[in-house]
């Protein structure tokens, strides 16, 4: 499993050294299965870097251009990113596609990028409260993974985040968890892409969830937002993971 820890725009630089360091000494003591991940604010990445450089855990951004190089004010690529040391680049979070209006293509794009400098894009995808009230959640997303997810032959990892779920304290039943996770692994299947692609369940996540998360038939991991910003939290959910 892959537990990610996704800092949003969280942390001046002492917090953000002091958390990677508190993840850090927790996981040193005590013993886990779990691959784990942090994502924090692109600018911190070089710091969070340096703390976490001789241990197992790994390093994401949150998000990267849709391109390489050139005249994109604000703008950090892929190559960029791979030089810092990231892993993984989060593509597509519902903050980003719905409060920066970023497209399906965007996302495609950006993926693609990812893939192309040997890191791997955690592809979020996720329906809103209406899409899921009205009976169109499995739709919404089965669209969204035709349309973000380039078929190259490179790996990659798809979170599912329903938007209502993120950040509101609710979560969705189990059963539609699964429900939504079959029809991710059958369009995998449909779309001829390799059967070990990891599927992330992400919004609302914490220790009193994850071990019911965890029985999840097809659940590869967790995203967690709000909780990964409490080391001893997220510690204890890296650890309950199998
Ligand atoms: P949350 O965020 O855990 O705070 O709901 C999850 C996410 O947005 O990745």
């Amino acid at each position: 499993m892959l537990i990610a820890g996704n800092w949003k725009l969280n942390c001046n630089i002492k917090e953000a050294e002091d958390l990677s360091s508190s993840i850090l000494n927790n996981l040193n003591h005590n013993s886990y299965k779990s691959e784990i991940a942090i994502f924090p604010p692109t600018i911190y990445i070089e710091t969070v870097s340096n703390i976490i450089k001789n241990s197992n855990i790994s390093l994401g951004a949150q998000d990267c251009s849709i391109n390489i190089s050139g005249a994109y004010t604000g703008d950090v690529s892929a190559p960029m990113l791979n030089d810092f040391g990231c892993k993984y680049s989060i593509v597509g979070h519902s903050e980003r596609r719905n409060g920066k209006y970023e497209s399906n293509k965007d996302v495609y794009l950006k993926a693609k990028n990812v893939m192309e400098y040997n890191m791997i894009p955690i592809i979020c995808v996720g329906e809103n409260a209406k899409d899921r009230d009205e009976g169109n959640a499995l739709n919404i997303i089965k669209n969204q993974l035709d349309k973000s997810i380039p078929k190259i032959n490179k790996e990659f990892i798809i979170a599912y985040e329903p938007i209502w779920a993120i950040g509101s304290g609710k979560i969705p039943t189990l059963d539609s968890i699964n429900e939504m996770f079959n029809m991710i692994r059958q369009w995998l299947l449909n779309s001829g892409m390799n059967n070990n692609i990891k599927i992330l369940y992400g919004g609302s996540v914490n220790k009193g969830n994850a071990k019911e998360l965890f029985s999840c038939k097809h659940l590869g991991g967790l995203l967690i937002g709000g909780v990964s910003l409490n080391p001893n939290e997220f510690s204890e959910i890296c650890i309950m993971a199998s």
